[in-house]
């Protein structure tokens, strides 16, 4: 039996404060990604200024939708289903708030020190040391209220969701202090602690298990939260949502090595990190299956509610790329996907089908509720933004894949005498018009996010005038 619990009960103020951060920076961020993307179409957006070209831009764009997009929709749901499944409010507003204004420190630090060009040079560990230092101590911080929450719950269980949340904050955590172990030589720059390939490994054991917490254990917490209840179904399986939660971190753990095929790294290593990414598929799958399966017998409300649809398209581009990573991994497929915009496609499949639609669709099922409203303000325009959504992410990610395996294919090929058929630079204006597909995609993409933040100001507004309106009629009542 759950105990009725008024919404006052729980910390919604954080919740709010990230979700409407969320669509700030995925704005911002995703913007940026236009922007990047259409310098790759016409190179003089660089503006010949250090600060704007692409290669400054590019990790800004990471940090920005990984990190403040990503990170704040992380921190937004976790917030709120830990409270709502544990039947208690966050152990502390104070800690909790600290954590909410310390990740928007980091964000703008990183908005500010990576066109200036400070950087540790290591992808998505970019952030030079004193803001590694910060975000180091909000990420305990987070920790601290996430497990906190959960030891006071009034539920004897702690649903599977949290486990997921979970993993996601002790793991994330553990990877950024080992990787950002280094050695500070002035207030911008510092030397990691490692060297040559040893280096190379702790950053792609970094590098591949930001995938796999940060942007997918994480977001399989908001899945196993948000469409059970967007969909009014229980999960699928139980018991599989916890098979796939142990396979799915024992797993990932060990899969780096296929991010370094054919370098310095030794060779079993290499075919350790291809094999242990190949049985990936299966518990990637497990979740892909079990979130899909949880809409038996409620197919038909996907003919009526867009927020379904979010949430389930999320789940099949979620295992399209699961599909795609492990076969990638294999190294005679990597000897041609390497280096081309096959990665890049792949990415993009992982980042906007899933990470991005999930993140959506939470959002819209949550923020009416977080505002005291029935609904959103207006469902045909979210209808509209998961149109643009889709539209952009299979432009995306079809560009991509056809420029990948042509740049591979070109990058190959090899005359009788064996010289090169092909310059780089024909390799390059034969991904031309994929580039041009890719930043119409892209801005398909960031316009619906646009739709979004006017649907959310709307839905925002009219709870503060239902506000007004109580607190009016209270103050007539006493009136009288
Ligand atoms: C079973 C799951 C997956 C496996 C085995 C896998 C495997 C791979 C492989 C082999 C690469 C190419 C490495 C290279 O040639 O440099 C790659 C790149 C990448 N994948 Fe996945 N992938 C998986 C799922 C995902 C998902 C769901 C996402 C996003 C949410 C994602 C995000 C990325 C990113 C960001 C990169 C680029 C890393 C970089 O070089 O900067 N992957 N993945
Ligand atoms: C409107 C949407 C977006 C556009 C137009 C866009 C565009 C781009 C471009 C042009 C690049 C550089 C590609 C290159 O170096 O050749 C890039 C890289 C990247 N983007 Fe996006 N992006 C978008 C959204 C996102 C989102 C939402 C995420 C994550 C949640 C994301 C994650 C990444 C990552 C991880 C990379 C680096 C990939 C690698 O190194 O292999 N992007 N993006």
């Amino acid at each position: 039996m759950s105990t009725a619990i008024s919404p006052t009960a729980y910390n919604y103020k954080v919740v709010r404060q990230f979700a409407i951060m969320t669509v700030v920076w995925g704005i911002l961020g995703m913007g940026l990604g236009v922007f990047i993307a259409s310098q790759l179409v016409w190179p003089e957006l660089n503006f010949d200024l250090p600060w704007t070209t692409f290669g400054r831009l590019r990790p800004l764009h990471t940090n920005l939708v990984i990190f403040a997009f990503g990170g704040c929709a992380l921190f937004a749901t976790s917030y709120y289903v830990v409270q709502r499944t544990c039947q208690t409010r966050l152990i502390s507003d104070g800690l909790a708030a600290f954590t909410f204004w310390g990740w928007q420190a980091v964000i703008v630090g990183a908005i500010i020190t990576l066109p200036m060009g400070f950087t540790t040079t290591k992808e998505y560990a970019e952030l030079e040391w004193p803001l590694a230092i910060l975000l180091a101590i909000v990420w305990v911080t987070y920790g601290i209220v996430f497990f906190g929450t959960i030891v006071k719950r009034k539920t004897k269980h702690i649903y599977v969701g949290n486990w997921f949340y979970g993993a996601f904050i002790v793991v994330t955590a553990m990877l950024h202090i080992v990787n950002h172990a280094s050695l500070p030589v002035s207030f911008f720059k510092s030397y990691s602690a490692y060297a040559g390939a040893t280096d190379a490994m702790i950053q792609w054991w970094y590098g591949h298990n930001a995938v796999g917490f940060f942007l997918t254990t994480g977001f399989l917490g908001m899945m196993y939260y948000f469409v059970p209840k967007q969909a009014e179904r229980p999960i699928y399986s139980y018991r599989l949502s916890i098979v796939h939660f142990w396979a799915l971190i024992t797993l990932y753990i060990w899969a780096g090595p296929h991010h370094l095929h054919y370098t310095a790294l030794p060779d079993w290593a290499q075919s350790l990190g291809m094999a242990m990414s190949i049985i990936l598929l299966a518990p990637s799958w497990g979740g892909m299956i079990n979130g899909m399966m949880t809409l038996s017998g409620a197919w038909h409300k996907l003919r009526t509610d867009p927020i379904l649809r979010f949430l389930v398209v999320s789940l099949a581009f979620y295992g399209m790329s699961t599909f795609e990573g492990p076969m990638m991994a294999i190294k005679t497929v990597n000897a041609l996907s390497h280096y081309t915009d096959w990665t890049i496609g792949h990415v993009h499949a992982g980042a906007l089908g899933w990470v991005a639609m999930i993140s959506i669709g939470a959002l819209y099922h949550m923020i009416p509720k977080l505002y005291g409203r029935a609904q959103m303000h207006s469902t045909s325009l979210i209808n509209t933004h998961f149109w643009l959504a889709t539209i952009g992410t299979v432009l995306y990610i079809a560009s991509m894949w056809v420029n990948g395996i042509t740049q591979g294919l070109m990058w190959r090929a090899i005359n009788d005498d064996g010289t090169l058929t092909y310059s780089f630079v024909e390799a390059l204006q034969a991904s031309h018009p994929g580039f041009i597909v890719r930043a119409l995609g892209g801005a398909f993409f960031a316009s619906g996010m646009l739709f979004m933040a006017y649907n959310v100001w709307r839905t925002v507004r009219a709870s503060n005038a239902v506000e007004a309106e109580a607190a009016a009629k209270i103050a007539v009542v006493g009136a009288h």
